[in-house]
């Protein structure tokens, strides 16, 4: 009878540990309303009276992203930030632009895996493994492919053409989040301490200060 407990019990955890992505809604959706000074996971609820079809809505996603930038490339998210309706949905989206060569530098979403369409131009994508393996996962994908990124695993988007690319990625989260990895370590706000650069990438002073100012 005990171990039969404890069984459930294991079990009931591992089912709550898998669960990792945002909790189902509870009602017909529960639209985000940012005036309200209660404090919950996401946000609270819009009266659903008063609720609109422009708070289900958004417009531009057909507008080309500007990739006038060092990297070569735009994100323009569709998330609650941007579509109130989303609140307690568990989705999001958002449009890649990619200038000739440009490049999605490596991040990660704390909060959603991404499923990722390439709708035109050619990209290299690929995801890294957690460690010890740290085992680089790689594709080139054409116009119509299709590639998953895993949550939490650091990823990146090359357009290997001389020409502009296109891709739309879709997130089991309403607010995936994006941790870009050179800004979190080398652009944090204050610095994160040189020593503990210099330590973690076996390099000097020179290097981590010329890091820092570029983020
Ligand atoms: C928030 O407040 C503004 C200004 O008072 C109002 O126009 C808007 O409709 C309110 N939004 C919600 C979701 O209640
Ligand atoms: C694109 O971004 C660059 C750099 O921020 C800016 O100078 C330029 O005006 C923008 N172009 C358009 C069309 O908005």
């Amino acid at each position: 009878m005990a171990s039969k407990v404890t069984f459930l019990g294991l079990l009931a955890l591992s089912c709550y540990v898998a669960s990792a992505a945002d909790q189902s809604p509870l009602q017909d959706f529960c639209v985000a309303n940012r005036n309200s000074t209660v404090l919950v996971n996401g946000f609270a609820c819009k009266d659903p009276k008063l609720v609109e079809a422009s708070d289900f809505m958004f417009t531009g996603l057909h507008l080309l992203g500007n990739t006038s930038n060092p990297v070569g490339s735009r994100a323009t998210p569709v998330t609650v930030a941007q579509v109130p309706g989303l609140n307690t949905l568990g989705i999001s989206m958002v449009r890649l632009d990619f200038a000739p060569f440009g490049v999605n530098p490596p991040h990660t979403h704390p909060r959603g895996s991404e499923i990722l369409t390439v709708l035109k131009g050619r990209l290299e994508v690929g995801f890294v493994t957690s460690n010890p393996e740290n085992r680089l996962i790689t594709a080139i994908l054409r116009k119509g492919d299709v590639f998953v990124f895993p949550v939490g695993l650091v990823h990146f988007q090359r357009n290997i053409r001389n020409g502009k690319a296109i891709a739309i990625g879709a997130f089991n989260s309403q607010n995936a989040g994006v941790i870009t990895i050179a800004n979190a370590v080398f652009g944090s706000k204050p610095d994160i301490s040189s020593v503990v650069l210099q330590k973690a990438f076996q390099v000097d002073q020179n290097v981590i200060s010329q890091l820092q100012k570029k983020f």
